[in-house]
């Protein structure tokens, strides 16, 4: 088998570490959390919001330094899709209906503030922009995680890996979902 190396990202409370977690233990590969690996080797800046802000090329050096040893791996992290583009075989963007991820955010005690911003960058499709503008969209999966659960969620991008379902990116737009949400709040 080639080396897999896998990057779950996608807006806070998507569904990463859940599914990286299932999908390294469905793979039977290592998994590395790229926010543990920043705190720990202690390459971030906090900003005047207390936000920890990662040094990007500490952050790649790090990991490739942690995976050198290492076959096939899953990474996740909202950053994983900026780790060294040749090291990424496939990159995978959790999207999840703004109504659900606002609930979300709440239960883990977000505030007004951040689950706002995380709900509206979900509804607008940033990262998965940013994430189709580094990479393209040849080895882009976008997975919907609002009604799956996580090992189902796995199965669909394995079957999609296999070539008997297609992830392409673009077939998820929450806009209408989120109009209805706005309006409902003014
Ligand atoms: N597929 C899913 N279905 C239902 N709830 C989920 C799913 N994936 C994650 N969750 C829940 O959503 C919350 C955020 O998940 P988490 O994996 O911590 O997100 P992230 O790592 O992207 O911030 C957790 O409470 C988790 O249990
Ligand atoms: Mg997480």
């Amino acid at each position: 088998m080639r080396r897999l190396v896998i990057a779950v990202t996608g807006t806070p409370g998507t569904g990463k570490s859940v599914f990286a977690r299932a999908l390294a233990k469905r793979l039977g590969v290592p998994l590395v959390d790229l926010n543990a690996l920043i705190a720990e080797k202690k390459i971030y800046k906090l900003d005047s919001e207390r936000t920890k802000i990662a040094d990007l090329s500490e952050m790649r050096r790090e990991f490739v330094r942690a995976i050198k040893d290492t076959e096939s791996v899953v990474v996740e992290g909202l950053l994983a899709y900026l780790l060294p583009k040749k090291l990424l075989t496939h990159v995978v963007v959790l999207r999840t209906e703004p109504k659900i991820l606002k609930r979300r955010l709440r239960a883990r005690k977000f505030s007004e503030a951040k689950t706002r911003e995380n709900v509206e960058a979900e509804a607008l499709d940033i990262i998965l922009w940013e994430v189709v503008d580094v990479h393209g969209t040849s080895n882009v999966y976008e997975i919907n995680t609002t009604r799956l659960k996580p090992d189902d969620a796995v199965e669909r991008f394995l079957d999609a890996v296999a070539g008997k379902i297609s992830l392409k990116p673009g077939g998820i737009s929450w806009l209408e979902e989120y109009l209805k949400l706005v309006r409902k709040s003014f």
